[in-house]
């Protein structure tokens, strides 16, 4: 979407913190011997309790109220029977609608104490997103963020998934403008407008370049096989660069 008015930034605003204080006590929930359906059923609470719904839910039906990866599995894991280990790489994707307004956020991190790679990837993960925030200003070309997270990656030695891509978001989880690629993509000529809306949520990894399907319809693994994160925030686009949403507060 396109905010007009202030109300909707406010709206905005809202769901936008909503969902990242949701991540951040889910984060902070994670341990050993939990399964995923546990640390699930504590965001469902907690979204319930700010008044917001399950974006996945509400729109395609998704068997949880959030996404939680491990490992292997890089986005739409369906929260279960499935137990979180010491040194397991997690993503938790929280994306929530409230007055009619979405806000989408998401980080990887590891539970326990991670090996000096995985500490570096997570790290890095977060650069990347932040670097792809930094390319967002009015009137700048929507592929100027893809253009510098593909350079980030390339120089630190990483690649990036290149079939999952960033959205724009406001009035429904996933709007125009779609297929927003954190990789280069120079054919893609549209241009950031004030008030724009939208997500950037690179997905960093140890040698993978795609998401691949699985047999239970939702979840995605690596392609070929390795450490992958993702760091995600929602933004506005503005004269003076990105007011990111998604902020805990
Ligand atoms: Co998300
Ligand atoms: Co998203």
């Amino acid at each position: 979407m396109t905010i007009s008015h202030e109300n909707e930034l406010e709206k905005l605003r809202e769901i936008g913190r909503i969902v990242a204080n949701v991540l951040r006590d889910m984060q902070a929930a994670a341990r050993p011997g939990m399964t995923t359906g546990e640390l699930d059923a504590i965001g469902a609470k907690l979204l319930d309790a700010a008044g917001a719904r399950s974006a996945p839910q509400v729109t395609y039906d998704f068997p949880g109220a959030t996404c939680i990866s491990i490992n292997e599995q890089i986005a739409h894991g369906i929260p279960g029977a499935r137990v979180i280990e010491e040194g397991d790489l997690i993503n938790i994707d929280v994306s929530a609608e409230k007055d009619g307004f979405f806000g989408d956020t998401g980080a990887s991190m590891v539970v326990g104490t991670p090996d000096v790679r995985l500490a570096r990837l997570t790290r890095d993960g977060k650069r990347a997103l932040w670097t792809g925030i930094g390319q967002v200003k009015t009137g700048a070309r929507l592929n100027g963020i893809g253009r510098a997270i593909e350079a980030f990656a390339r120089k630190n030695r990483y690649t990036l998934v290149r079939n999952l891509a960033s959205h724009g978001v406001g009035r429904a989880l996933h709007e125009e403008p779609e297929h927003l690629a954190t990789w280069n993509d120079p054919s893609d000529r549209r241009v950031m407008h004030e008030g724009l809306v939208f997500t950037i949520e690179p997905f960093l990894s140890l040698g993978a370049t795609w998401a691949a399907e699985t047999d239970d319809g939702w979840t995605l693994v690596s392609a070929p096989n390795a450490p992958t994160v993702q760091y995600e925030h929602t933004m506005v686009v503005t004269r003076r660069g990105a007011m990111v949403l998604t902020q805990p507060g």
